[in-house]
């Protein structure tokens, strides 16, 4: 570790009560050094979470999410219990005041003090209905669980928002940006595109990594995708934007590739340009950039196997790095709160 890393380190005070987006983070540099110190002693701090329970409810399916936050639990001496709500839970209901002759069974008003009662860290993941925009730009179900559990509450994902993803991705662009000896250099440039895929996905990832990336205000931004598929500006103030991927690519030190359904049009597939897949050939107009992408990833639809099988390709470290960013996340935690309320 070196004295930059130090420092931050020695003055970090995260102040994270909960985790849902970047705004619950005021010192994004500090998280990423405390990240990268597990990264290096993952068990440096194995009795902060000792007699300590992490609830992980799941909504939605997962691989990665679940079982880096299970290790990282782990790694603080913390018990995670995994819980599928979705497809083993009661069917639960948000709407306030509403006459529960549907199918949900139980209100999120009665489960979420009880998982409060159960857990000291409610860590929930749950997806958009891709339906209906304003509800699921509300935020409604990690707000609910946020006002009723009564303990911290952690995103592993939400409606518009995959802040644990965004962490990792930064820490990964941060750990490649060290190697690459760019950061007393010129600002790193990276590029968000978008690529086709079969089904329509969520916008999370994409706002999410822009609203990171803007906030740690490190690197030039550069959002590409085709006409239509505009993400809500209060994510990606700040980036340019441009429907011309080639010209995004030039030059470009990150490429990050990530499918998103039409934000305008609601949750619609509006393009199906096999063009806008990255391949070799594409890779070549770009400063020999680093390739990511939060997996899982349809190879040869959204990115070609040459791409996804070269030496250009970090998505393996970027997955790896999802351990370290949960276990820095979680360990702050378990912080009690101020008594300043700081
Ligand atoms: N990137 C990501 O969130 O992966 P999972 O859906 O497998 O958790």
């Amino acid at each position: 570790m070196n004295d930059y890393s130090k420092n931050l380190l020695k003055s970090f005070s995260s102040g994270i009560k909960n985790f849902i987006s970047v705004n619950d983070v005021n010192d994004i540099d500090g998280l990423i050094q405390k990240s990268l110190a597990y990264e290096t002693s993952p068990y440096k701090d194995k009795s902060i979470g000792l007699n300590k329970r992490v609830g992980c409810l799941f909504l939605n399916p997962s691989m990665r999410t679940r079982l880096s936050t299970q290790i990282a639990a782990q790694n603080l001496g913390m018990e995670a219990i995994v819980f599928n709500v979705g497809a083993e839970g009661w069917a639960l209901e948000f709407e306030e005041g509403v006459v529960m002759n549907g199918s949900s069974v139980e209100h999120v008003k009665d489960a979420a003090p009880v998982f409060g009662k159960y857990f000291d860290i409610l860590a929930i993941r749950t997806f958009p209905s891709l339906n209906d925009r304003d509800e699921d730009y509300s935020e409604q179900y990690m707000k609910q669980f946020v006002k009723y559990a009564g303990i911290p509450v952690l995103s592993l994902e939400s409606a518009t928002l995959h802040p644990l993803q965004s962490l990792t991705d930064i820490i990964t662009i941060w750990e490649a940006m060290q190697n690459l000896l760019l950061v007393t250099e010129s600002k790193p440039k990276v590029v968000l595109t978008w690529a086709p895929h079969i089904k329509p996905l969520p916008q999370c990832v994409a706002n999410s990594f822009a609203q990171w990336i803007n906030a740690w205000n490190k690197v030039d931004f550069i959002i590409t995708h085709p006409e239509g598929y505009e993400l809500d500006t209060q994510f990606t103030n700040g980036a340019t934007v441009t429907f011309n991927q080639q010209e995004a690519l030039e030059n470009a030190d990150f490429v990050y590739v990530k499918n998103w359904s039409s934000y305008n049009e609601y949750g619609k597939i509006l393009c199906t340009d096999e063009t806008w897949m990255l391949n070799n050939k594409r890779l070549q107009l770009t400063n020999n950039a680093k390739v990511m992408h939060c997996l899982p990833v349809r190879r040869n639809i959204e990115l070609s196997d040459e791409v996804l099988d070269g030496a250009n390709s970090i998505i393996t470290q970027q997955a790896s790095n999802r351990v370290w960013a949960a276990q820095a996340v979680l360990s702050e935690l378990c912080k009690p709160p101020s008594p300043k309320g700081g």
